[in-house]
């Protein structure tokens, strides 16, 4: 059953935002239920799962590296494909698909504090690192997106009924064309914490939601980048669908005190492996936590 959160600022803060209308949905935040399970019993589920993961792959399974029907994430049933792939004509999608060019991504578009009139509030950081392929070689013109909660842990999203404050200075979605070196730069503010209902108490650690392209609309793959040292890490089922720890690191920005720029922003640097062995995790299609 749906339980929905007092709206503090009333309508006016379901306030849409076509950019993120498609992406930072949060439909379990509509799935409470009276019957719902405990941090604790959430915990001790991950670490059956993963004990029982192993246990497989011990006695000569071949087990995937992210469980994609993993229980404690109650909604990762929904979120990968049930049914056999299908091939289609790539010309076909191509013609339907969005496209992009380097015009058409606008050098501002990358400094998510200046999107509005005044400054958001909370902790300015940057982001920066490359993008590269299993060979460590990077990858130049390649459209880049990140979408996050404010510093409150809000999402300008009708979905988000959380009662943290909308800021009128921050949307939360931003874009950058990777250089010549595959490098790429964000500006924005540090993401809170965010409660969201797949159990009691269910709290995400603070992450960015990114985006990858690729060469066409069909390739496009989506990750997240969390903070060192969240406390909140044991915790989470999302992040814990992946099953090694040097997975999830990868997903860890690193704070880079020479990235940090004096009396302005906290600095934290985090490279995007597309493939191989030391491939960034991505979720399989549909997550949005
Ligand atoms: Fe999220």
């Amino acid at each position: 059953m749906a339980e929905s959160y007092p709206d503090p600022a009333g309508g006016e803060a379901f306030s849409s935002s076509v950019v993120l209308e498609q992406t930072a949905a949060a439909p379990e935040s509509l799935l409470a239920s009276p019957d719902q399970l405990s941090q604790a019993e959430i915990t001790q589920e991950i670490i059956d799962y993963h004990a029982a993961a192993d246990a497989r792959e011990a006695a000569g399974e071949r087990v995937a590296l992210t469980l994609h029907d993993f229980p404690p994430y109650r909604s990762s049933i929904l979120r990968h494909p049930t049914k056999n792939p299908k091939l289609v004509d790539p010309e076909t999608i191509e013609l339907w698909s969005p496209a992009f060019g380097q015009r058409d991504v606008a050098a501002i578009e990358s400094d998510l504090t200046l999107q509005h009139t005044g400054e958001p509030q909370g902790e300015r950081m940057t982001v920066q690192g490359r993008l590269l392929d299993s060979w460590g070689r990077p990858l130049a013109n390649q459209l880049i997106e990140l979408w996050q909660a404010n510093a409150a842990g809000r999402y300008i999203h009708q979905r988000d009924q959380h009662p943290a404050p909308l800021d009128p200075n921050f949307t939360g979605a931003g874009r950058v064309v990777t250089n010549d070196n595959g490098e790429y730069k964000f500006t924005t503010i540090k993401p809170g914490a965010y409660p969201w209902k797949n159990h009691v108490n269910a709290w995400r650690p603070a992450h960015i939601h990114f985006s990858v392209f690729g060469s066409s609309f069909t390739q496009r793959i989506v990750t997240q980048m969390y903070f060192p040292g969240d406390p909140l890490f044991p915790l989470d089922p999302i992040y814990n669908t992946i099953r090694r720890q040097a997975d999830r690191d990868r997903l860890i920005g690193q704070y880079d005190h020479d990235l940090t720029i004096p009396e302005f922003s906290m600095g934290y640097r985090w490279d995007i492996v597309v493939d191989g062995p030391d491939a960034t995790w991505f979720e399989p299609e549909g997550g949005d936590h």
